[in-house]
This record gives structure tokens, sequence and C-alpha cells, in this order.
């Protein structure tokens, strides 16, 4: 396992989910982690996203092993507070190496039926949202002449999906600004990878069956179809691919896009 003793990351989304499991993964191996969240229910989509105590348990779980974390809430809508946040870190622990910019909603619309409001909330969230943390960002890890940002996208960042017009839009966005970054960024030695995970069993599934009427398995199935016979991944999965990518074990790893999908884009 890579050793991340000295290494500081900004984990946006941090409190539960995908980024709960990777902000812990990180710590374990030594990491400092910065914990950005919401911490309240926002207007779309209906599913509540993570309260604030759940941002202050991932500090506590962190500290309990002997970590260093430091908890922000905010919406990365908001520049204010991720300005804050990226200042607060930098004075916390000196620089920022690894942004993880995972923070995410998805919900279901028909794109003859989808509202103003909700197109505009999954791409200010999902798209302008790592837009938003990653150019407070970049001007240390350009300082530094070093870093690496991980976008969590989806295999709907690279194939097309069923009632998810908005959700493929900011996600292959977040797939290009993967790349368009990469170029701009690689003369500062500043690594911009995207990943790309299937289904994943987090709140999120449960929060869009519970809108959907359905158990979060057959949320899963109905929109996979991964070929190996699992109805998703576990946020554990994705945490060891991000760390693999955080590494200097993936140093020529930029501007690619990394599938994690129990074999769904195979198909
Ligand atoms: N769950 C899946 O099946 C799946 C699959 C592929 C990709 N993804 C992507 O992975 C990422 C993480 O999702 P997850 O599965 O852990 O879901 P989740 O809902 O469990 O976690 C998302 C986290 O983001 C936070 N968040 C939401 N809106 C925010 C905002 N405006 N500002 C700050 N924080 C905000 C939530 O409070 C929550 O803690 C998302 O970008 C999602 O689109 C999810």
């Amino acid at each position: 396992m890579p050793d991340f003793t000295n290494k500081v990351a900004l984990i946006t989304g941090a409190a539960r989910g995908q980024g709960r499991e990777t902000a812990l993964a990180l710590a374990k191996e030594g990491a400092a982690v910065v914990a950005f969240d919401v911490g309240v229910k926002i207007a779309y989509p209906a599913y509540s996203q993570a309260a604030d105590a759940e941002l202050e348990s991932l500090r506590a779980e962190i500290e309990a092993l002997g970590g260093r974390c430091l908890a922000a809430v905010g919406d990365v809508r908001d520049d204010a507070a991720v300005t804050a946040a990226v200042e607060a870190a930098v004075a916390a622990f000196g620089k920022i190496d690894i942004l993880f910019n995972n923070a995410g909603i998805c919900a279901y619309a028909e794109a003859d039926r989808m509202t103003d409001e909700e197109w505009d909330a999954m791409i200010d969230i999902n798209l302008k949202g790592p837009f938003n943390v990653a150019r407070r960002v970049i001007p240390h890890l350009k300082e530094q002449k070093s870093g690496v940002i991980i976008n969590n996208s989806s295999v709907m960042g690279l194939r097309g999906g069923r009632r998810l017009s908005h959700y493929v839009a900011s996600k292959w966005g977040l797939t290009g600004l993967t790349k368009a970054w990469a170029i701009e960024l690689a003369p500062w030695n500043i690594r911009v990878v995207s990943i790309h995970p299937t289904g994943v069993n987090t709140p999120m599934n449960d929060g869009l069956a519970a809108l959907e009427g359905k158990t979060p398995t057959e949320i899963a199935e109905a929109s996979a179809g991964n070929l190996q016979p699992v109805p998703w991944i576990e946020p554990e999965d994705v945490a060891q691919l991000v760390l693999y990518l955080a590494s200097d074990r993936a140093r020529y790893a930029t501007g690619s896009q990394f599938v994690l999908d129990a074999g769904l884009l195979s198909v």
C-alpha cells in the first residue's frame, strides 16, 4: 500500500459513501484529510445529503485512528465556502497534494419533463462544483509544482443512461474537464485523472431507490447491467482505486479515464 505520510488530501462529499471510505483509507495510510461536505438538506434532489453530524463523526473516526482531519461544511456551488475551506486547509496543514472531486448528486427525469431547476442543480453541483474547487486548489498545486486531481465521474461519463440526461451530461463534462486540465497542468507536474465506477453501494442509491419506490438492488440492476454478477461495487473498491491513482505508483497516469465497472462497459 502506498504511503501517504506528509500528504494532504482535500475530499469533497466526504461525509459518507465513496468520499468517506476514501478519506478513511487515505488517513489510515498517513494522509491529513480535509473533509468538505454540504452538511444540510439541499433543495434538489429529493433524497437527503449527508448531515453535519456525519462529517463530524468522520473527523472523530480519523482522529481516533491517530490521523489528522479538518472538517469543512459547505456547498461546492458556493465559492466563498470553497475558498474558505482551501485557505483553512493550507493554514492547518501547509499545502494540498491531492484533490478528490467527489461530491455529486443523481436523480431521474425524462428530458421533456425536466425543469430548469433540475437541470441547473445537476450541472451546478456535478460539473461546476468540481471546477469551483479545482480553481481554488490549483494555485497551491502550481506553487509546489506537484499534485493530483481525481474527478469522480461515473460509467455515465462514458455512456448514456435512461432518464439521466442531466446526470450523463454533467459526468461527460467532468470527463472533458479531466482532459483539458491534464493538458493545462502537465507543465507544473500536476496529474489529472477521472474515475468511472458502475453503481456503488452508497446512500445515493438508497435515496434514488426510495424516490422510485424500489429497493436499492432493483435500482442498481436496472441501471447497471454489470458483467460480473453483482448489483454494485462497494465504496471500499473505489477508495482503493483512488489511493493508487493518488500515489506515485500512478506517476504517468494523466488525462486518462479509469473504469471500475464490473465489466459493464464491455458489453
Ligand atoms: N453511487 C453510485 O452508484 C455512483 C456511481 C458512479 C459514480 N458516482 C459518483 O460518485 C460520487 C459520490 O457519490 P456516492 O455514491 O458516494 O453518493 P452519496 O450521496 O452517498 O455521497 C455524496 C456526498 O456528496 C455530498 N454532496 C452532495 N451535494 C453536495 C454539494 N452541493 N456540496 C458539497 N457536498 C455535496 C453529500 O452530502 C454526500 O456526502 C458522486 O459524484 C456520484 O455521482 C456514484
